[in-house]
């Protein structure tokens, strides 16, 4: 166990997922890549210019929230951070295979979904689609 993949979206959940995914990689001595997907914008409507500012302020606040995670770290660990944009399962599932990850750690709900079904779509997804172990954390 080297590489620890966790998936953050800024949930409570997944909070839960990179704690655990920290747990892990100490027992380990993994290094652990934390990766934050910004949704593709859907909002065609939009001017270009709109689309970019959005995007932008995203991404902004994506990275801090990221740099909070890792300065939590205290550089007991390496910690490496990942932001995409795109289709979340399937900017989750191409960085595993990309860094080799031997783990990938998801939270078993997100931002948007409802608890009451069982796993949301991009946990469940990787679930189903991933090379490697998957440890969705509840
Ligand atoms: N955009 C994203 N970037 C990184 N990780 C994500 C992203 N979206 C979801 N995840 C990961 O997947 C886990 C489950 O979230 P998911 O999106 O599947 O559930 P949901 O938001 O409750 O439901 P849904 O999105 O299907 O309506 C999150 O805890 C997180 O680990
Ligand atoms: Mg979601």
């Amino acid at each position: 166990m080297k590489k620890i993949l966790v998936a953050h979206d800024g949930s409570r959940p997944s909070s839960k997922a990179v704690k655990k995914a920290f747990e892990i990689a100490e027992k380990f001595q993994a290094s652990i890549t934390i990766i934050s997907v910004i949704p593709e914008l859907f909002l065609t409507e939009l001017m270009e210019i709109d689309r970019a500012r959005i995007s932008e302020t995203l991404t902004g606040e994506t990275a801090r929230m990221m740099e909070k995670i890792t300065a939590s770290a205290k550089g007991l660990l390496p910690v490496k951070t990942v932001i995409r944009q795109g289709n979340p399962a399937e900017e989750i599932l191409a960085e595993a295979a990309k860094i080799r990850a031997d783990l990938i750690v998801t939270g078993s709900h997100g931002r948007h979904g409802a608890e009451k079904f069982l796993l949301g779509s991009v946990s469940s997804k990787i679930v189903d689609h991933a090379a490697c172990a998957v440890l969705v954390v509840k």
